[in-house]
């Protein structure tokens, strides 16, 4: 896969974790578990990544496999957050053919740590990032599939603009990426910020132009059953 993944043993792993800001950028080794998979001690990943945890979950796996993704595909998740579309996806695709990326450190620890069951995570071997720069040079993996569930709804349009442009060299001629977003007739002023729990609202043509600027072509989707409203959009390469 051309990625080249540390060895830590769980010890050292942990104080690697500890030492890192909540911005780094690091590869989460994936062939150590801290074997706690089902002791929830609180639900805050899951209530920061917005609750209804189940539902977006199966509702972003079952469209993919409308899409057509199989297990022979590699799928990008940018903005993975805790593993809630991850722990229904990665028993289904072969090992290493997960990708997740998040800026925030303890929504991947959530995820591996409480979400995801250990001999899943063994045998599938999920490839994790903690990164807010959308930096997926550090896959170094040619991806068929990408999807970012409820990230434009939470980032300024340059940001949005720097991820379609590093996913850019990331994609094959037939690969696509999903996302979603809020939608609005007309143009509105959005924070100046991201803010994971403020709301960036976007239209269809704003959509469009950011994929359009950045080499990519736009098929609105529209309305997937997103219970809070999401609209659905495809880039692929122009
Ligand atoms: C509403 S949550 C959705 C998480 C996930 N897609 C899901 O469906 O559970 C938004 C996520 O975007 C992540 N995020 C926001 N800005 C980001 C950035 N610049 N790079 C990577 N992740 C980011 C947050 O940390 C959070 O996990």
């Amino acid at each position: 896969m051309g990625l080249q993944l540390f060895r830590f043993p769980y010890a050292a792993l942990l104080r690697f974790f500890k030492s890192k800001s909540n911005m780094a950028n690091d590869v989460i080794p994936s062939h150590s578990h801290p074997g706690s998979a089902g002791t929830k001690n609180n639900d805050n990943h899951r209530l920061y990544v917005g609750g209804l945890w189940e539902e977006i979950g199966n509702l972003q796996f079952s469209f993919l496999l409308s899409q057509g993704l199989c297990k022979e595909h590699v799928l990008l998740d940018i903005a993975c957050g805790s593993l809630r579309l991850g722990v229904k996806v990665i028993p289904f695709l072969e090992p290493g053919h997960y990708l997740g990326i998040d800026k925030e450190r303890m929504l991947i620890e959530k995820g591996i740590s409480e979400e995801l069951d250990e001999s899943i995570f063994s045998e599938k071997k999920p490839i994790l990032i903690c990164n807010s720069d959308f930096d997926f040079n550090q896959f170094g993996v040619y991806v068929d599939m990408a999807i970012a569930q409820s990230l434009f709804t939470h980032i300024t349009s340059p940001q949005i603009c720097s991820c379609l442009a590093n996913l850019r060299p990331w994609m094959k001629p037939e690969s696509r990426f999903f996302a979603t977003f809020f939608e609005s007739e007309s143009e509105v002023k959005n924070p100046s910020e991201p803010d994971d729990h403020g709301m960036f609202v976007y239209t269809r043509r704003q959509m469009e132009d950011f994929g359009t600027s950045q080499g990519f072509s736009m098929n609105y989707l529209g309305h997937w059953n997103h219970p809070r409203n999401q609209m659905m959009v495809e880039y692929r390469l122009c």
